[in-house]
Formats: structure tokens, C-alpha cells, sequence
């Protein structure tokens, strides 16, 4: 609840206070630009019908009313609207930047092979017939980036099932479902009885596929255990000055391996947001491509870097090991989590299939499920 509110700086801004003693400024311009009356915002679907060339530059509070539950505000060029105080108490913005650049919001939580023994999982049935079990399940993806997905059967296909649960499968050359089992003469090192090292997947497309799910139908082989390592937790544990040249410097990712395809992306190993957040890791060492955008005179300490940067990644202690067995999956955000593969003695047969699917339907289903059980 507001318990104070002033109109400060010649109307540009106003001062609120909060019961709980928040205190937050608002600027005229940005109050009048999202207001939430029925002429600014389309009351069904709340999108705005104002542009900012509405809002002139000049914009200033004329009046000000602190009411039961928000503050009623009359601009000059004339407009009315109410704010409720939750609503402007969840946008403050009146706060100190973040100063170390690589930051992740509250809804994250950095992990390692003590902090995460077991990666979360649930059964394919209860996600499908409860609705409060798909929205744990989708937070503990949102939280640490990784989850697992028991009973899904064994038949080819099955895996786009698990991206149902929140989206839709992104399609690409590899097609709408694509194999990893060992096979001769191999199109991509994956379909070998190699260990593959901890990687994103696809770092060579932009955008590149932001979740990726993996489905295991057949494993009688020794070894061919599965690794999930939280890249956002060894960005953390990077000294700062490799931390600043693998965010610093674009890399290059590129794929060749196929008739027809020539995928190449440019993009920082660490991508950061404007504000120093860390959006992205991308690690792979199959379709790393040589580094062309770092000076001369930092390439040997950008090497440095990523040396420094493999050798968090191969640690045991931010390695998290598991099996995947048939009829299970596991999810992960290939934005944040590089998975790994141990080698494993051909003879047996392992067979997996994966498909790649996006956050932002993850997130939108996860955000839905959340308000209902508000
Ligand atoms: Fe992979």
C-alpha cells in the first residue's frame, strides 16, 4: 500500500513511498507513456494503442491523488489515470544499476555436483494431468536450466511429446526429430561411440535453438553415461579478466557437415545483456570456428581464457552425472546447460533421439500456470 506520494522536480517526476518502506521515483513521461486506461491500452488483450510520439517531451504532472490502493495522476496535455501500487511497486526502476557485469535474475540458480546431486524430474502422465506438477516442473527448468522426464516410452518420435508439454519442436536441417546413436561414417561426431565434451548445442545458428530435449530409447552399453554442467555457475567461478574477454569478443561456430548446409553464427562464448546480465553460453568445441574478431594483441590471453574456461567446464565439481535410461528424457536449456557424453564400448546399442524446442513458449506456459494458481 502507498502511503506517501509528492509530485517532485516541476512535475517531470513523482516520489512514492511505500508501507513496507520501499520509496520509488517515476518520470511524468514514463507514467503517461504505459498508463493503463482504456485509451492508451486495448482493454482485451493489453496491447497499447499509443505510440511514444504521443507522449510529447514535455509532459508533466499536473495533479496528483493518493488514493485507497494507488495514486489517480492528471497530466499536462491533459490525460487521467490510476495506478494501482502493486502494479508500480512490481516496475520500480529507480534503483542502482547491477555493477558486475554476468549477474542472473532471482528466478536462477547456479549450480554444481554438490549443489544439484539429482536433477529434477517428474513422470510424463502426472506433467500431462497436473496442471500444479507441469508448472513445478517448468519452474525447476527456469530455476537450474535442467530437467528430467520419466515414462515416456521407447517408440521412435515420442520425444516432441516433451516439448508439447510447453511449446512447439523447432525444425531444422537435422529435421523436426533427429537420431544420436553410433553409426558408420558419421555426419556429426555425436553419432559416434566418442565421449563428447560438455557443449551447447548448435552454437552455428542464429538464433540458435534454445531448449533441447533428449530421449533415450535404447542403452545396453557400457559407459555412454550423460553430464549436465551448469555454464552459468562456471562463468561465475571465471577470473574476471577472462570472464571480460569471452564476453568482450565474438566467437565464431560454424557447421559444414552436410550436403547443402553452411551454418555459421557469430556470437561471444559469454553473451552478455546491455546491463551486464548473462544471457547465454555457448560451448562447442566441434563447431568452434577460428576466432577472427579478437586484436592481435589479446589473442593469446583470449586462449588463455578459454582454456580457463574448459577446465571449469571438465571439472568433476560442476559435473552432475546421471543415466539416462529408456523411456526417460531430459531437458535442458541450451542457452545455459552444456550436457556431455561419456565414451561407450560399441557392442551394445544406444540410441537417443532429440528434438529442439524455445524458452519463450517454456517460459509463456510456465508464466500462465503461475497466474492460475495465484
Ligand atoms: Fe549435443
Amino acid at each position: 500500500m502507498l502511503t506517501q506520494a509528492d509530485i517532485i522536480e516541476d512535475g517531470r517526476a513523482v516520489a512514492l513511498a511505500w508501507a513496507d518502506g520501499r520509496q520509488a521515483r517515476f518520470h511524468a513521461v514514463w507514467l503517461r507513456d504505459n498508463a493503463l486506461d482504456p485509451a492508451t491500452r486495448a482493454p482485451g488483450n493489453g496491447q497499447r494503442l499509443i505510440s511514444v510520439l504521443d507522449v510529447p517531451a514535455g509532459t508533466r504532472i499536473a495533479s496528483l491523488r493518493l488514493e485507497r490502493d494507488g495514486i489517480e495522476v492528471t497530466f499536462a496535455p491533459r490525460h487521467v489515470a490510476t495506478f494501482p501500487s502493486g502494479w508500480l511497486a512490481a516496475r520500480i526502476y529507480d534503483r542502482d544499476a547491477p555493477s558486475i557485469p554476468g549477474w542472473t535474475g532471482p528466478d536462477i540458480v547456479r549450480w554444481d555436483a554438490a549443489s544439484l546431486p539429482v536433477v529434477p524430474g517428474a513422470d510424463l502422465a502426472t506433467l500431462r494431468a497436473d496442471r500444479a506438477a507441469l508448472r513445478d516442473w517448468l519452474a525447476a527448468m527456469r530455476r537450474f536450466g535442467v530437467a528430467r522426464v520419466r515414462g515416456l516410452g521407447c517408440e521412435p518420435g515420442h520425444v516432441a511429446d516433451i516439448a508439447a508439454l510447453f511449446g512447439f519442436v523447432r525444425e531444422t536441417n537435422y529435421g523436426r526429430v533427429f537420431d544420436v546413436r553410433a553409426v558408420p561414417d558419421p555426419n556429426n561426431l555425436a553419432d559416434t561411440n566418442l565421449g563428447l565434451q560438455a557443449h551447447t548445442d548448435n552454437p552455428y545458428r542464429d538464433p540458435v535453438p534454445t531448449v533441447q530435449v533428449l530421449a533415450c530409447l535404447e542403452n545396453s552399453v557400457e559407459g555412454g553415461g550423460s553430464i549436465v554442467v551448469d555454464g552459468f555457475r562456471a562463468a561465475e567461478l571465471l577470473d574476471r579478466d577472462s570472464f571480460a574477454l569471452l564476453a568482450g569478443f565474438p566467437a565464431r561456430f560454424e557447421y559444414t557437415g552436410s550436403r547443402g548446409v553452411r551454418l555459421r553464427a557469430k556470437r561471444p562464448v559469454l553473451e552478455l545483456g546491455p546491463d551486464g546480465e548473462l544471457v547465454a553460453v555457448r560451448w562447442n568445441n566441434r563447431s568452434a570456428a577460428a576466432p577472427v574478431d579478437v586484436p592481435y594483441a589479446r589473442m593469446e590471453g583470449y586462449y588463455e581464457a578459454l582454456r580457463r574456461f574448459a577446465a571449469l567446464i571438465e571439472s568433476a565439481a560442476l559435473s552432475v552425472r546421471f543415466r539416462v535410461e529408456p523411456g526417460e528424457a531430459f531437458v535442458v536449456d541450451n542457452m545455459r546447460v552444456l550436457h556431455a557424453r561419456t565414451a561407450f564400448v560399441s557392442g551394445g546399442r544406444r540410441w537417443l533421439q532429440g528434438c529442439y524446442a524455445d524458452r519463450d513458449g517454456l517460459f509463456s506456459t510456465l508464466a500462465t500456470l503461475e497466474e492460475q494458481s495465484a
